[in-house]
């Protein structure tokens, strides 16, 4: 009998390893949430684009699995390519809109990708909970409104972006940085610092907002702009002005390695 049906409770972080002490977190609460805490290691093909990091994305499985068996993990589903995906596998799950803006705007597809393999784990694992990182937080929107829309029975659960002492949000992608590279990525969490002091001391321009933040992150030389987003939680469509809730986003390059960070503020 299954666990589901034997009634007990099931929570999944889907995760694609490399774990850091964000992934910890959400195995924790899973953990203390749940009769039955499973976490999903896979670095899913389908939402890379060609020429991104797929082949450079850290993984460590030996360091990855004493982490999981540390916090009491009872089950560490670490499926094959080709359980995911077989040969003749052709199906993509779009959300259409939210999966548009922002990060999908500079890579094409790759929520697809996220949206296809987390349907696909929740129907593996039929979890009752599923757990995500507020550090990716159009992924959360774009799956709460996938499961909603599909009918998943699944709560899901955000919890906030864990951050290094000097605020750089943890990602496994840090480990790819350059030791001028990691002391560059400060500029992410200092810009965003910078946008809500300005927003509490009364700025209400998105504009000037993004700019502030473009500012920041040019004085890094090291640093490329993706994208800077001041928009709407919960459309993710941008605003011109800031007012209620607002997601304050951005995508930057530091060298070759792509990292992301937000903050959601209150007016
Ligand atoms: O956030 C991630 O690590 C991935 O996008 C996820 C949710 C595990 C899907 O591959």
């Amino acid at each position: 009998m299954s666990h589901r049906a034997s009634g007990k409770t099931i929570g999944l972080v889907p995760t694609m390893g490399y774990f850091h002490e964000g992934h910890l977190s959400l195995m924790r609460a899973a953990r203390s949430e749940n009769d039955i805490a499973v976490v999903s290691l896979f670095v899913n093909p389908i939402q890379f684009r060609p020429g991104e990091d797929l082949d450079r994305y850290p993984r460590d499985l030996n360091r990855d699995v004493e982490l999981a068996l540390d916090l009491e993990v009872d089950i560490l589903f670490v499926p094959e390519g080709t359980e995911i995906y077989p040969k003749e596998f052709c199906t993509r799950i779009s959300v259409q809109g939210l999966s548009d803006r922002l990060c999908g705007e500079s890579r094409p597809g790759h929520f697809q990708g996220v949206a296809t393999v987390v349907a696909k784990l929740f129907h593996i694992v039929q979890p009752h909970r599923a757990y995500f990182g507020l550090k990716d937080f159009q992924q959360t929107v774009v799956i709460r409104r996938m499961a909603q829309d599909l009918n998943f029975d699944v709560k899901i659960i955000t919890l906030p972006t864990v951050r290094e002492k000097d605020g750089l949000a943890m990602s496994s992608r840090n480990s790819c940085l350059s030791a001028d590279e990691r002391s560059a990525a400060r500029c992410l969490k200092e810009s965003l610092d910078i946008a809500v002091l300005q927003i509490r001391e009364g700025e209400r321009s998105a504009d000037s907002i993004r700019t502030i933040i473009r500012e920041r992150i040019a004085r890094e030389k090291l640093a490329r702009i993706d994208y800077v987003s001041v928009s709407s939680p919960k459309s993710l469509q941008e605003v011109s002005v800031v007012e209620g809730e607002a997601l304050v986003a951005l995508a930057v390059f530091v060298g070759r390695t792509r990292l992301i960070d937000n903050v959601l503020v209150r007016t």
